[in-house]
């Protein structure tokens, strides 16, 4: 668990966070446990489908008024503690002059194969190739309660790299694995230019208003943990640096949440990565997380996201067991009211079949029981 003592360390300074999403990332006290739902902001809502049916996904994120409104349906419709900024983690790519689709899973046209391929490769301008998303932000930051902080993200390098080679979602990713463990100096260039334009796009979020920051390395979980240590983890590292130094510039403490898709294999490895945060799927429990991700780190997590499909009887329940193996997490230090240093979340993306309603169900469930 972070240390109580550090907490109040914190307490003292200037810029101490009140929000209490943004006091469980910094392991400080919090009168209930916050909660928001990956991929919150979807398909499963009927307000997100009507806009969908007046405008493509992209015209969606690319338009600042339509992102900053579908980023706030989630917020009115299910109390969440956070907001997600609508986007995705391939609108980079056009900067790095690869043109991306979406049907409604991404298509890349030209997928990155040779070293000829990775070395026309640009690092995009954040300004130039996706100004849009900084003008959301700005729009969120004043449209959002000041309860309710905004959330950044980019893909991690990897899981960026993984796209562009593969020129889809994949099941074996062979593709890849081809270029990391055929030729590992063209594939780190490509992982070096995908790190730069993370960077590039991570840190203009943050000086755009972002206030915690996101990075998605959700392809992560299909590299054995040598390889994850050689391709993966130092480009993600590389990209928290960077927030790290931005969010000083500003004079914020802005959280740093990395996820790993099935990345149960690398929770040693997560404590090199920088990050505040730490998310956790279902497939390990938030106690067992614990001890091997160290007491500092905070923890995002955990529900199945199949959870939400079974009746709201089942999600209390469901949602019980995983606040009590946050309380586990603390050891020695566990009481009652909400665990420290643990965020609630799904374990991975709410899925688009899930009734509105229970995604409301889970969010009071969360407030309710974590006063207990
Ligand atoms: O609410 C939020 O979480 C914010 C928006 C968000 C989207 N994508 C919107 C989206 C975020 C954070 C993402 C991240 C993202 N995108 C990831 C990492 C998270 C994860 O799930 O591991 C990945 C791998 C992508 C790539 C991507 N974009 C896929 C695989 C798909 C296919 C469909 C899907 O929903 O899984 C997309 C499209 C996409 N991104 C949609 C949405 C709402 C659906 C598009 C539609 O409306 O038709």
């Amino acid at each position: 668990m972070p240390d109580p003592s550090a907490g109040t360390v914190a307490e003292s300074g200037p810029s101490v966070p009140q929000p209490r999403f943004l006091r469980a990332c910094l392991g400080l006290p919090v009168d209930r446990t916050p909660i928001w739902i990956m991929r919150q902001a979807g398909r499963y809502l009927p307000e997100y489908r009507a806009v969908r049916r007046r405008h493509d996904f992209l015209t969606c994120c690319r338009t600042p008024e339509l992102a900053c409104e579908i980023t706030l349906q989630p917020v009115r419709r299910l109390g969440v503690d956070a907001a997600i900024l609508f986007s995705d983690i391939l609108v980079p790519l056009p900067g790095m002059g690869v043109e991306v689709s979406f049907d409604p899973g991404p298509r890349i046209e030209g997928a990155v194969r040779s070293p000829g391929d990775v070395a026309r490769l640009r690092v995009a301008d954040p300004e130039e190739a996706t100004g849009y998303l900084l003008d959301a932000i700005r729009l969120l930051r004043k449209a959002l309660p000041p309860d309710v902080p905004l959330i950044g993200f980019a893909g991690a390098p990897f899981t960026l790299a993984s796209y562009l080679v593969e020129g889809s979602g994949s099941k074996s990713f062979s593709q890849v694995k081809r270029l990391l463990f055929g030729d590992p100096p063209v594939a780190h260039r490509l992982l070096a230019t995908c790190a730069e334009t993370v960077v590039k796009h991570a840190v203009a979020q943050v000086r755009a208003g972002a206030q915690a920051l996101m990075l998605f390395d959700t392809w992560a979980g299909l590299l054995a943990p040598a390889d994850y240590a050689a391709f993966a983890l130092p480009y993600a590292r590389q990209v928290f640096d960077a927030v790290r130094c931005a969010a000083d510039e500003v004079h914020q403490q802005v959280p740093k949440i990395y996820y790993a898709g099935d990345g149960a294999g690398y929770l040693e490895q997560c404590r090199g990565i920088a990050a505040d945060v730490v998310g956790i799927d279902w497939r390990i429990d938030l106690d067992v997380a614990r001890r091997r991700l160290g007491p500092t780190i905070a923890l995002q997590g955990n529900l199945d996201p199949a959870v939400l499909l079974a009746p709201p009887p089942v999600i209390r329940d469901r949602t019980r067991r995983v606040l009590e193996a946050a309380h586990r997490a603390e050891g020695e230090r566990a009481g009652s009211g909400p665990a420290s240093g643990h965020v609630f979340n799904l374990g991975h993306g709410i899925l688009p079949a899930t009734p509105a309603e229970h995604a409301r169900v889970l969010v009071d469930a969360v407030h309710e029981l974590s006063m207990e």
